[in-house]
């Protein structure tokens, strides 16, 4: 029977072992220009044990960026500074990919010179997200009603991934993961709630996920199917984003990335940001549609994750906040030690406290 600790692959890459590090946003990159840099360093390689690490979201353009001090993947700073990061997990043994990112609405003027953010159409998200505050500290702020993209906005973003995608190679990552989910950009288009259009990427679902699917098509022009994946999170709510359409969404993407032959799908579930339990039927569809590698996240433990491999219902397992307070979590949860608990208060912002000063097992004896 398949185990987390069997090796598996992941399109052109083999994994030791299904342990992954799920995407973690921590907003720590360097200004001006959000530049990754040494600290990221620090804790990337710290955590290079991974199966696989799958780097924090990172904007693929000026535009794409909806938080404060988020690195991003369009400038030569910036792939230096990934190049440096991806150099050192791979010197530690590891492997890494690039989580490429546009946040659309989930945005703030500040990050764009007092011009709106950019979404299917003006519709708000009625919550807040992160911009520096006059103290220099992170601050909770109202996103405002965005700009709807014009049609002929549309190939700009599809080739600001197109290149993204190049840079994110020629950054030395082993992937790139298209991030898809959680009531960003492409989530924005994907779902009826928010994209009212009437263009050719507005209406009914095959036309919704036509940017999700153009991105797709260029993120592989521009490396292969082996290099690419996608994250998705049909079910749930997430950033002020609750498709009802969203299960028939995630099985109609499944399908198109299996026609594609992609690296793998990341599900992101819901449960742990107080949405349902995914059942199990669900699952099932999916794998029916998407026979490829499924990365499932979202509140794993040995325990559910030993269970969906053993079902077939996934290939690997990514742990998020496990792997914030445990840099060795794979080698602790190989033998069952205690795990250290995350803090809260240092996930977003700040310096080293909470970042890399989590202890190994290693350490503590
Ligand atoms: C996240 N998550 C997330 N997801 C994503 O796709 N891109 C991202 O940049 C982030 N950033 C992020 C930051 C922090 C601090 C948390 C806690 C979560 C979601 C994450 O990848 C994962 O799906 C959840 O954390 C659920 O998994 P765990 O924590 O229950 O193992």
């Amino acid at each position: 029977m398949t185990s987390l600790f069997d090796p598996v692959t992941v399109g052109a890459v083999e994994l030791p072992h299904r342990v992954l590090m799920a995407p973690l946003t921590r907003m720590r990159a360097s200004q001006p220009g959000d530049v990754p840099n040494d600290l990221m360093r620090e804790h990337y390689v710290q955590r290079a044990g991974a199966g696989l690490i799958v780097s924090e979201g990172t904007q693929i353009s000026p535009d794409g960026k909806g938080y404060m001090d988020t690195p991003g993947i369009h400038s030569a700073e910036q792939v230096a500074g990934w190049r440096r990061i991806t150099d050192a997990v791979h010197a530690a043994g590891g492997r890494i990919a690039a989580q490429l990112w546009h946040t659309g609405r989930v945005s703030h003027e500040s990050f764009h010179d007092g011009r709106l953010p950019v979404s299917a159409s003006a519709t708000p998200y009625r919550n807040r997200t992160t911009v520096r505050g006059e103290d220099g500290r992170p601050t909770r702020v109202p996103c405002p009603t965005p700009r709807a993209l014009a049609t002929e906005e549309i190939p700009r973003v599809v080739e600001d991934y197109r290149q993204a995608t190049v840079n994110a190679r020629d950054a030395g990552f082993d992937l790139v993961e298209i991030h898809a989910a959680h009531g960003y950009l492409l989530h924005q288009f994907l779902a009826a709630d928010s994209n009212r259009r009437t263009d050719a990427y507005g209406g009914p679902l095959a036309r919704r996920a036509r940017l999700t699917l153009d991105v797709l098509d260029a993120v592989v022009e521009a490396w292969d199917t082996g290099h690419v994946g996608v994250r998705i999170s049909p079910i749930g709510a997430f950033n002020g984003l609750d498709d009802p359409d969203g299960a028939a969404a995630g099985l109609h993407l499944a399908a198109a990335f299996a026609e594609r032959g992609i690296a793998f799908l990341h599900l992101s579930e819901p449960d742990w940001a107080g949405g349902p339990q995914l059942d199990d039927s669900y699952r099932e569809a999916l794998r029916a549609e998407f026979p490829g590698v499924i990365i499932g996240a979202g509140n794993y433990d040995v325990a559910k994750a030993e269970r969906l491999l053993a079902a077939g219902l996934i290939d690997a397992a990514a742990f998020g906040r496990p792997f914030i307070a445990n840099p060795d979590l794979p080698a602790r949860l190989a033998v069952g030690a205690p795990l250290n608990e995350p803090d809260l208060a240092s996930f977003y912002g700040g310096g080293a406290a909470g970042y890399t000063d989590y202890p190994t097992l290693a350490a503590v004896r």
